[in-house]
C-alpha cells in the first residue's frame, strides 16, 4: 500500500509551528478527512498511565497500545478523542501527559501499531494527516509532502497564547526551554526522528498569519492536482 503515490497531505514540522491547526482548515476547504497523529500518541500515553503500565518497559507499553481501544472522531469541526467509552480529548493535552509522550513514542513497538493505524486511515480517503514521520515513514509515497516551521521564539508566543486562551497564565522563558527540550527529543531519537523528507516543501510560517499559512498549502495542493 505505501508504495503507491496516495491522496495525502502529509505535514510534519516541530512542536508549535501550527500543524493541526492548520491542518484541519486544509482539510477542510480542501474536503479531505483530517488525521492528528499526536493525539494517538498522547491517548497511547493516557491509556499506558491509566492502566499502571510501566512507563519505562517498551514492551508493556507496546502491549497496552494493542489493546487501546481508540476512537477519534469530528465533533462540529473539533477533534474528539475516546478510549472505550471515556472522552480523553482534554485531558491529553494537559502537561502531566505531554511530559511523558517521549516514553511511547520513542518505543518502536508502539510506533509500529500506531503507524499500521494511520497508514488504515489514509488508505480509506483522501487525508491531511499532521506529526513527526508523515513524510519520511508513515506516508513516504504522499503525493504532497509539507515540512512546516517557525522560530522557536514564534512557536513559544503562539503556544502562550493558546494557553492565555483558556485562561492558562505560563511563564514564557520556561514554555520556550520546553518546547527546546522536546524538539530536542523529537530530533535526536533513534526510531522516526523529526525530519525534513528530502521531498518535502518547507513553509516557514513565523511571518506569516494563519490564513497565509493555509493557503500557502492549498495552493500547493491545487497546483499538483
Ligand atoms: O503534535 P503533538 O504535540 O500533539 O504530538 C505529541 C507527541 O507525540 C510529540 O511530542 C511527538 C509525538 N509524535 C510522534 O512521535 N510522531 C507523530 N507522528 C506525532 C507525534
Amino acid at each position: 500500500m505505501c508504495n503507491q503515490i496516495t491522496d495525502i497531505v502529509a505535514i510534519d514540522g516541530p512542536v508549535g509551528a501550527g500543524k493541526s491547526s492548520v491542518g484541519r482548515q486544509v482539510a477542510e476547504r480542501l474536503g479531505f478527512a483530517y488525521l492528528d497523529t499526536g493525539a494517538m500518541y498522547r491517548a497511547a500515553t493516557w491509556w499506558a498511565i491509566e492502566n499502571g503500565t510501566d512507563l519505562d518497559n517498551p514492551e508493556a507499553l507496546t502491549a497496552i497500545t494493542q489493546n487501546m481501544p481508540l476512537h477519534l472522531s469530528d465533533s462540529n469541526g473539533e477533534l474528539r478523542v475516546r478510549v472505550g467509552a471515556q472522552d480523553i480529548t482534554e485531558v491529553i493535552r494537559t502537561p502531566e501527559i505531554t511530559r511523558q509522550i517521549y516514553k511511547l513514542d520513542h518505543a518502536a513497538g508502539v510506533r509500529e501499531h500506531l503507524v499500521r493505524l494511520q497508514r488504515e486511515f489514509g488508505a480509506r480517503q483522501p487525508t491531511v494527516a499532521d506529526g513527526r514521520d508523515m513524510g519520511s515513514v508513515v506516508f513516504p509515497k504522499a503525493r504532497w509532502k509539507i515540512y512546516l516551521d517557525a522560530s522557536l521564539e514564534e512557536r513559544a508566543r503562539r503556544r502562550a497564547a493558546q494557553f492565555a486562551e483558556k485562561g492558562l497564565q505560563v511563564d514564557l522563558a520556561e514554555l520556550t526551554r520546553e518546547i527546546e527540550e522536546r524538539d530536542r527529543k523529537d530530533m535526536t531519537r533513534a526510531v522516526s526522528p523529526l525530519q525534513k523528507a528530502p521531498d518535502a516543501r518547507v513553509l516557514d510560517t513565523t511571518q506569516l498569519t494563519f490564513d497565509q499559512s493555509v493557503d500557502a498549502i492549498v495552493d500547493f495542493v491545487r497546483e499538483v492536482l
